[in-house]
């Protein structure tokens, strides 16, 4: 297992359920961004939540509703360049910093977002 797989037992439950919360209050106020996602988001509250809790190494609770992430291709039917990625990185930036962690923690799960959302680029940006 990789350190990311590690950091769920030091971040826990709360703490990332905090996280998704601010994550979809930051997706909320940059329209851009938020007109991609659906109407309701509590049920994507949710997901992300599960994901994460998955991938820091908690239940895997996140497979046995969703299967096997595909990250990339669940996320081809919307239109991704590194503007969008921008606006995602932002959400996520300040939804980080509202939660109480540790800085070497802080540092792993942002930089684990960062390579993730530039993977997620599936678009061209032309100004
Ligand atoms: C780079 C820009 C990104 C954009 C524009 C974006 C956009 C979206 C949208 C619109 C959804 C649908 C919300 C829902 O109904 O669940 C979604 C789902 C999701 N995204 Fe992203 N996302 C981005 C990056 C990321 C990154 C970096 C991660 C993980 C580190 C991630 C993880 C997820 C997960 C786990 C779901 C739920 C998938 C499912 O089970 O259906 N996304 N994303």
């Amino acid at each position: 297992m990789n350190s990311l797989g590690l950091l769920y037992p030091r971040i826990g439950e709360a703490s990332l359920q905090e996280l998704a919360k601010n994550f979809y209050e930051e997706v909320g106020k940059i329209p851009e961004l938020r007109s991609l996602y659906p109407e309701d988001l509590e049920a994507a509250e949710r997901r992300i939540y599960l994901f994460l809790v998955q991938v820091l190494g908690g239940p895997q609770t996140y497979s046995e509703e969703r299967g096997h992430p595909r990250l990339r291709m669940r996320h081809m039917q919307w239109k991704i360049d590194s503007k969008m990625r921008g606006h995602w990185m932002n959400a996520m930036l300040h939804a980080v910093d509202k939660v109480p962690l540790e800085q070497e923690v802080r540092e792993e799960l942002l930089g684990y977002f960062t390579q993730v959302a530039n993977a997620m680029i599936n678009h061209d940006h032309v100004e």
